[in-house]
């Protein structure tokens, strides 16, 4: 570790440094491995027929698609490996928010030349590394909440050595620029702009409270000296991807929450964290990347061994109430979120879709007990209900595997609060990193990116479950990522079982001509890797945002940096739309309520973006078209 600047390393990168999973090199494993590899590719024809079977005919419209009108309202765009945004002709962008900008006018003098200033004023400003985003209409005002999932503490504390936290000023001011923003916006001559002082406005952090509210809620292992009732949190962390309800409310995901946590005592007194529940599977460790746990004694284990267990949760926050208490939702398990994909089913109960982002962790599902009415009660709708894990047959279906008392050995709270340790009970298929789902608002079915595993095929998972080559899985040491999507019989996302294929396989056919080259959808005109965020909009495109490598080189020649692509389900067709500067990832999307423009976050940006200036700002773009119309 000494020769890396870990100030630098994406979160991924860092948990995977200081976390890493016992390698296996078992003899028969690799020959598995080898007879998988030869079935994959049986495995991809099978994928395509199965596609064209469900009527979108993946392979089969290749060619026919490129004769046919395409649905995209826009020219695509070439790769680009400079330092700015760029969106196809007849579309432009502006910067609406960035790290460090006042929410309220007392907090005018935030510099972010000098890392933002003084603790100060840091929990009244936009926060850092925006990610998932959802927007709403409350009393005909535009309100969008955001996360900001991390912070870069080079650049938040650049008076100290590395960017480490040397005071519990620090650790504060790093806690205040982390959680939620709910913002409201308003469009002028000028275009969007904050509404400063809008008692809308609100900054939730690393300390703000929290209700826990569901089956886990009260349980001995959610309970510390400071909440002896275990159902009083402070704070929400690295908020990741969003959701948001048919009633109105956001939901924010907490996802690599482990790495917030650390231990004081010295190493010959540590208890192994084999020895702790969950701590192994969940990747809890000695070190904070922070160091929180040097100079906030909360987010010390030796002191709190039972902090970590009450984040890792979905939380629910009303943008309508400043005043409100967001809630974490225990019904919806515990494990890395990457966000929250909400649909009703044909009875109305709620159904939510979750993705646990690590390597070889699984895809959730909720169904609520009680059924949404519009204006009706939503009490209980995200906690009374029933947790299911994915297993994806190599057939080509699937079933939702209910997490119960009966089907884990477990208590109902303990199901929650370890989910990962549940689902390996009931034999759940291990994933190359589920990160966003989104579910098609014009066909019942789900869709989810699976942005890369450098370890399918080659390692368990961090319970020890194997990471087999195949069904959606279907290429070892994935460095690409793939869209899976599944389609729930009796068009009901209610329903136990369902039929998958994959939309698309990244991969780099310049390079490739092995299934490395992707699905035939991926073209030297349209590749990217390592799908992550994901939404549909209203006309039924989805859009794919990549967090992927930017080096435009050896196996990632010709991709550019990270960008945003369309793709249309019924085609399998994929078209870029944009390209954010280099060093970026482009996460986050919403629409402005009359559809006129796209909110976009460019995170961890390099290059000096936006204004070529230093230091580097993560930011919320608008994206319009030139003529004002519509855009999804
Ligand atoms: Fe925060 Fe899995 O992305
Ligand atoms: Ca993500
Ligand atoms: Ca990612
Ligand atoms: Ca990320």
């Amino acid at each position: 570790m000494t020769d890396i600047d870990k100030s630098s390393l994406s979160w991924d990168e860092w948990d995977e440094l200081h976390f890493p999973r016992p390698a296996e090199n078992d003899f028969d494993q690799v020959v598995e491995n080898a007879i998988s590899r030869r079935g994959f590719i049986s495995g991809v024809l099978a994928f395509g027929s199965g596609a064209a079977v469900m009527g979108t005919g993946l392979l089969s419209s290749t060619s026919a698609r490129a004769q046919e009108a395409s649905r995209f309202p826009f020219t695509p765009i070439d790769i680009q490996t400079d330092g700015a945004v760029h969106v196809p002709e007849g579309y432009n962008w502006k910067v609406l928010v960035g790290w460090g900008d006042p929410l309220f006018s007392d907090a005018d003098g935030y510099d972010v030349t000098q890392g933002g200033g003084a603790v100060e004023g840091s929990d009244r400003v936009f926060g850092e590394n925006t990610d998932g985003m959802e927007t709403f209409t409350v009393d005909g005002r535009q309100l969008i909440a955001i996360n900001h999932e991390y912070v870069n503490p080079k650049l938040n504390l650049p008076a100290e050595q590395e960017g480490v936290a040397q005071s519990a000023g620090d650790v504060t001011k790093l806690q205040n620029l982390q959680g939620v923003s709910v913002i409201e916006v308003a469009e002028g001559p000028d275009g969007w702009a904050v509404v400063k002082n809008s008692p809308y406005n609100r900054v939730i952090h690393h300390r703000t409270e929290m209700q826990i509210a569901g089956p886990a809620a009260g349980h001995d292992l959610l309970k510390t000296d400071a909440d002896p009732t275990g159902a009083l949190a402070l704070g929400t962390m690295n908020n990741c991807g969003s959701g948001k309800t048919p009633w109105g409310t956001y939901l924010t995901c907490e996802e690599n929450f482990n790495g917030y946590f650390g231990t004081t005592e010295a190493e010959e007194d540590q208890k192994p964290v084999q020895l702790v529940d969950g701590y192994a599977r969940y990747g809890i460790g000695a070190e904070g990347r922070y160091q929180y746990e040097k100079f906030d004694p909360r987010f010390d284990t030796s002191l709190n061994p039972n902090e970590p267990h009450r984040f890792g949760w979905v939380v629910e926050i009303d943008p309508s109430d400043p005043e409100s208490t967001p809630v974490k939702h225990t019904g919806l398990g515990r494990f890395k979120h990457e966000n929250a994909e909400v649909v009703i089913a044909n009875d109305d109960r709620v159904v939510v879709y979750l993705g646990d982002d690590e390597r070889g962790e699984f895809i959730y599902r909720f169904v609520s007990n009680g059924t949404y009415t519009p204006g009706g009660p939503t009490e209980g709708l995200l906690d009374d209900g029933t947790l299911y894990v994915a297993k994806f047959n190599d057939d080509m279906t699937g079933e939702w595997l209910p997490l119960t008392p009966e089907t884990t050995g477990m208590d109902a709270a303990e199901i929650l609060i370890f989910a990962r340790t549940a689902g390996s009970a009931v034999g759940a298929t291990t994933m190359d990193r589920p990160e966003w789902i989104s579910a098609n608002p014009n066909a019942v079915e789900g869709y989810c990116c699976l942005t890369n595993n450098s370890r399918r095929g080659l390692r368990p998972n961090a319970g020890g479950d194997e990471t087999p080559v195949g069904g959606p899985n279907p290429r070892e040491a994935n460095k690409y990522g793939q869209i899976v999507r599944w389609r729930p019989h009796d068009s009901d996302h209610a329903s136990d079982t369902f039929d998958w294929d994959l939309y698309v396989m990244a991969g780099n056919p310049n390079v490739h001509s092995d299934a490395y080259a992707g699905s035939p959808n991926v073209t030297p005109g349209n590749m990217f890797n390592s799908p992550d965020g994901m939404a549909f909009d209203n006309t039924g495109l989805v859009w794919i945002q990549t967090d992927g490598d930017d080096s435009n080189e050896g196996d990632f020649a010709g991709m550019g940096n990270n960008q945003m692509l369309a793709g249309d389900p019924e085609t399998g067709e994929i078209a870029r739309f944009l390209t954010g500067p280099t060093g970026c990832e482009v996460t986050g999307l919403a629409w402005s309520d009359d559809r006129s423009t796209m909110f976009v976050g460019i995170q961890h940006p390099g290059s000096g973006w936006p204004d070529g200036g230093s230091p580097e700002r993560s930011a919320v773009i608008a994206v319009k078209r030139d003529d004002g119309a519509p855009l999804g």
